[in-house]
């Protein structure tokens, strides 16, 4: 299957690293990127798994491409019209700007005189155009519910620390760990919004923590969302964990300013590197946050295939590390 997916602009490199390892994980491949956009194709069985997106807004059968608005029309001539009541809906993304209600009822004559059944109040099936640099089509399948996210922000849960991550960067960094089904562990996991974005995504996680308080704080909000207390009190250096037993790590470390840790932060990142690469199964992934540049530690047991940065404000560039355990 082809696929079309709409991106979040608020933090683009993830989206579009989210998407790519979605594919992967279901034995297919990125093809084409494009500002929000990306397309490739995959297993038919990913269909089953849209409702994990995090970063991802939409994502559509992708019909065609292109770049101009006269070929647009002329290849609307030639698409396959689903079977049902359809609508177009048309999207301007970045500075190009198209009048898309115009445009709509323009590419929604093309098909009426085809023959299509056209409703814009109540579809079966809505034709996406996104106006990108390119053009992009399809049919869409899935949107993400992004309301979802807002309600279950750190400040709405039963138990709030400052400093935790917003739900939809958690749930993406989940999906970039790249877990289809397994266990994620989250050894540093605070008030447990990663655990709690696994939990709801259908995955097995355990989380550590070293602060009794905080651990117990958890596993109220984990049960909060009616998913097991799988929090234990422990240290990311030295977890008690059998070698090569979880499927994917993903974690947040303490960060200087905002967080107590434990040790050292050289120790810290040193020893929890090294327990990293044990507890997790051979070619797996770990995917975390810091606001430190940490590449000489890390290089010691992974192979970095994504390194970002993101300035949070002028004291903060929060980094994300996408490693894959050396063998
Ligand atoms: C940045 S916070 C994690 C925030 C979390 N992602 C959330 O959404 O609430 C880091 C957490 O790691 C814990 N921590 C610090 N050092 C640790 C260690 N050595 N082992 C386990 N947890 C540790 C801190 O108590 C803190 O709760």
């Amino acid at each position: 299957m082809r696929l079309l997916f709409f991106l979040s602009g608020e933090f683009e490199e993830l989206a579009k690293i989210e998407a790519r390892t979605f594919l992967n994980v279901f034995r297919g491949n990125a093809e084409e990127e494009d500002t929000q956009i990306l397309t490739g194709h995959c297993d038919n069985e990913l269909t089953e798994y849209f409702h994990r997106f995090g970063l991802i807004h939409e994502v559509s059968r992708h019909l065609f491409s292109c770049s101009s608005l006269d070929e647009l029309k002329e290849l609307f001539k030639g698409i396959e019209i689903p079977a049902g009541r359809i609508c177009v809906r048309v999207r301007n993304i970045g500075k190009r700007k198209v009048d898309s209600l115009k445009l709509e009822r323009e590419l929604g004559a093309i098909l009426w005189r085809r023959g299509a059944e056209i409703s814009v109040s109540k579809p079966d099936h809505i034709i996406r155009v996104y106006f990108s640099n390119q053009i992009h089509v399809g049919i869409l399948l899935y949107k993400t519910d992004r309301k979802q996210f807002l309600m279950r922000r750190p400040d709405l849960k039963p138990f709030f620390r400052p400093g935790a991550i917003l739900p939809r960067i958690a749930r993406s960094l989940v999906n970039t760990a790249g877990v289809r089904s397994g266990i994620v562990l989250d050894p540093m996991c605070g008030t447990g919004t990663i655990l709690v974005e696994a939990g709801l995504m259908g995955l097995d996680f355990i989380g550590i923590e070293a602060y009794r308080a905080i651990a117990e704080g958890c596993g109220v909000n984990l049960r909060y969302y009616n998913l097991p207390a799988n929090v234990a009190i422990g240290d990311a250096k030295n977890m008690g964990l059998k070698n090569g037993s979880v499927d994917g790590i993903v974690t947040d470390f303490p960060y200087l300013q905002s967080t107590k840790s434990l040790g050292k932060i050289h120790e810290l990142y040193s020893s929890a590197l090294r327990e990293f690469h044990r507890v997790l199964r051979e070619n797996c992934r770990a995917v975390f946050l810091t606001n430190l540049d940490v590449d000489e530690l890390v290089e010691e047991h992974f192979e970095i295939e994504y390194k970002l940065c993101q300035k949070l404000h002028k004291s903060l560039t929060r980094r994300i590390y996408v490693c894959r355990k050396k063998s």
